[in-house]
């Protein structure tokens, strides 16, 4: 397509574009239009044709061992090669054997020396307006000094490091000192309790933490210290904790237990040779919720995951070295360990980092930092996109924003109606959107369009990346037809895939390869369309997905149970317009026990502290019981309508007591 036809198709296309401020709503599946790649996006593009997208997913899905081999070699720099590609034994895989490498020095020191040695790695501006610019060579030796820290206190090859920073630089230099030594760093996102920190530590039996005085949100101090405090009274494995000054403000220091960072920091050597890893390695655990009440410690190794990061960095977000690159995600999710720090620093870009709200002090914090930083690139969730759409266009028209060229949304499906929003309002019509769909546990991106090759449809993540064969089936495992709903599988291994949960292989194995024996289940619903898109719809278990945040609905179970109060709980999703999400508890109390709103502002605190103020429910029901069936088991398909504020639909005759429908109808 020629670039004035495109710049004409364009032009009518935005024309024709729904004003969505308007709320006028145009549903997913009416949505027909296609987005072609302009011309000029195709012409810099990293991959710039429909055709050469087929023709590499063809070998790669042909011929998987050459493919990644391939690949391996070129974009990752090895220590010592590697002899076999993949040992496949369902559902454990081994990539790249006999092969090592060091991921930090695959991140960095591959850079030294290079035209990017005095480029900027990281850009970093604070809540409050700081910013500081860090160069791969000062990056590098931060990390170099770390790693040194690290050894002195102890900490060895294979010992976990808990990591809960607040999103600085820091925190990367911290993962990747990590990386350094062979250590497997747990990031724990800023927003967990003292409750939820002390189960992961103990879970994964850390051995050191990192945290910091504060972070600053919303005009506040987050107190990351004291949360640690509290969580390390029960944690008998950790050793040492080193405290980074942030926010300044005045915290407790554990004698013989916790140090100052800039103290143990002063003086190190710079530079520190690294050793190098097998390519399985562990590099790190990441919790995430899942459909039973404990947190599972997603592993990832060093090779394939590494891998994974990269190329999916360098085809889907079309990287290049001079990009500046902005992801909204905390460094606490899986979104920030493959997007902020190992894809984009193992291509040389440049990341930029922002640590607080995106409305402090007004709405339009990211489009000032977008000017102000010239970012070319924008990778944000959903949910914030709607909030941006409620706060009002006016915020975003004040803003030039000619410096972006390509935006990307994670976490929950995009309706069409916020895709070509951001596609008018933040991309004004030129940038292409790449709607990634992933998960923590698969690693990298999943299923994206790559920018410059495959026509967009908004409200479809549309084709799978290379190497990744995902089926739409039914219960039994059987294909569904073309524009049927049905669940999504991955059929084949993929690079940087989990390993396993930690400390608990067969919940592995059951979880992820069970329900289809061998081949890996998504947890996902969908269905592909004509031309093979995926329209993803969401999660088929019970977990939830509030504000683009996981949460297993028997996490919450299980926290208010252990509340005095509470007789028995359930906790269910309700559809919320900025959440996508939102979470509805129901609670039957001990008798003695007032039901009153002092006593639902207290269940709300009690999940608070026991995972997380993230995690606090949008509404609490109280009532005499739960709808039971005979045998005792809560039927959620009835909670799920109560709380929708829809008419309870379906069966009710198995119900063992019908009133307490109506009695958990009657509250807010
Ligand atoms: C779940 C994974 C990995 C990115 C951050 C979330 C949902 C993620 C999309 C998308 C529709 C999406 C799925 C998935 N999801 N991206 N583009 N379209 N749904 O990681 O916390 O592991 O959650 O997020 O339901 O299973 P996560």
């Amino acid at each position: 397509m020629s670039g004035a036809r495109t710049n004409a198709r364009l032009k009518k296309s935005l024309t024709k574009a729904p004003n969505v401020s308007d709320q006028k709503k145009t549903s997913a599946s009416r949505e027909k239009r296609v987005f072609k790649p302009s011309a000029e996006f195709q012409r810099q593009a990293n991959l710039g044709s429909l055709a050469s997208y087929k023709k590499l997913y063809a070998e790669s899905v042909n011929s998987p061992e050459k493919f990644w081999g391939r690949q391996a070699k070129e974009l990752l720099v090895w220590r010592k090669p590697f002899t076999s590609v993949l040992k496949w034994k369902a559902p454990h895989a081994k990539w790249f054997g006999g092969g090592k490498l060091n991921v930090a020095e695959n991140c960095l020191d591959r850079h030294l020396g290079t035209a990017l040695e005095n480029k900027a790695a990281i850009i970093f501006e604070g809540e409050p307006g700081d910013v500081r610019t860090i160069t791969y060579k000062q990056l590098s030796m931060h990390v170099c000094r770390l790693a040194h820290v690290f050894e002195n206190m102890g900490v060895v090859a294979g010992d976990r490091v808990a990591i809960y920073l607040p999103m600085v630089p820091e925190a990367v230099v911290a993962m990747l000192a990590c990386a350094r030594i062979g250590a497997v760093h747990t990031v724990i996102f800023g927003g967990f309790s003292s409750e939820a920190i002390k189960d992961r530590i103990n879970d994964c039996k850390a051995k050191l933490v990192i945290t910091a005085d504060g972070g600053w949100r919303r005009g506040k101090i987050i107190e990351l210290k004291p949360a640690v405090d509290r969580a390390l009274e029960g944690t008998p494995t950790v050793q040492s904790v080193i405290v980074l000054k942030r926010t300044g403000n005045e915290v407790k220091m554990a004698e013989g237990r916790d140090v100052w960072w800039h103290d143990v920091w002063k003086g190190g050597p710079n530079t520190h040779k690294a050793k190098a890893f097998d390519s399985e390695h562990p590099l790190f655990i990441l919790y995430t919720s899942g459909s039973t009440g404990k947190p599972k410690g997603v592993l990832h190794t060093s090779a394939g995951y590494l891998l994974g990061a990269k190329m999916t960095s360098h085809y889907i977000f079309d990287l290049k070295q001079n990009d500046r690159y902005f992801c909204s995600a905390d460094i606490g999710w899986i979104t920030g360990h493959s997007y902020v720090v190992y894809g984009l620093l193992s291509n040389g870009s440049t990341v930029f980092l922002y640590e607080g709200a995106p409305n402090q002090p007004e709405p339009d914090r990211f489009w000032q930092m977008i000017d102000r930083h010239a970012i070319t690139i924008l990778y944000t969730a959903p949910t914030a996109i709607r909030a941006f759409m409620r706060w009002g266009d006016n915020y975003v028209l004040k803003h030039r924003l000619d410096s972006l060229r390509l935006l990307g949304s994670v976490g929950e499906p995009i309706s069409p109606e916020a895709w070509l929003w951001y596609h008018k309002l933040i991309g004004k019509g030129r940038c292409p959107i790449v709607d990634t769909w992933w998960q923590t546990e698969t690693g990298s991106i999943m299923i994206a369009p790559i920018p410059g090759a495959v026509p967009l449809k908004p409200g479809s993540a549309s084709l799978p990346f290379f190497g990744i064969v995902p089926k739409i089936v039914d219960e039994k495992g059987k294909e569904v037809p073309r524009g049927t709903d049905g669940k999504m599988i991955i059929t084949k291994p993929w690079p940087s895939m989990l390993r396993t949960l930690w400390g608990d292989d067969e919940r592995f194995q059951k979880t992820y390869f069970g329900d289809y024996p061998g081949i890996y289940f998504t947890g996902d619903g969908a269905k592909q369309d004509k031309d093979g898109y995926f329209w993803i719809s969401g999660r088929v278990d019970d977990v939830l997905n509030i504000s683009g945040h996981r949460i297993g609905t028997a996490e919450v179970e299980a926290a208010l149970a252990t509340h005095p109060a509470v007789a028995e709980a359930a906790a269910v999703g309700r559809p919320d317009d900025l959440k996508g999400q939102a979470l509805v508890v129901f609670v039957s109390i001990k008798t003695g026990v007032t039901a009153d709103d002092k006593l639902k502002e207290d269940l709300r605190a009690h999940i608070g502290r026991e995972i997380g103020s993230f995690a606090k429910p949008d509404s609490v029901r109280i009532a005499p019981s739960l709808p039971k069936t005979r045998s005792g088991k809560i039927v959620r398909r009835i909670l799920k309508d109560i709380a929708a504020g829809r008419q309870v639909t379906g069966d009710t005759t198995t119900l063992e007591d019908i009133s307490v429908i109506a009695a958990l109808q009657t509250q807010d």
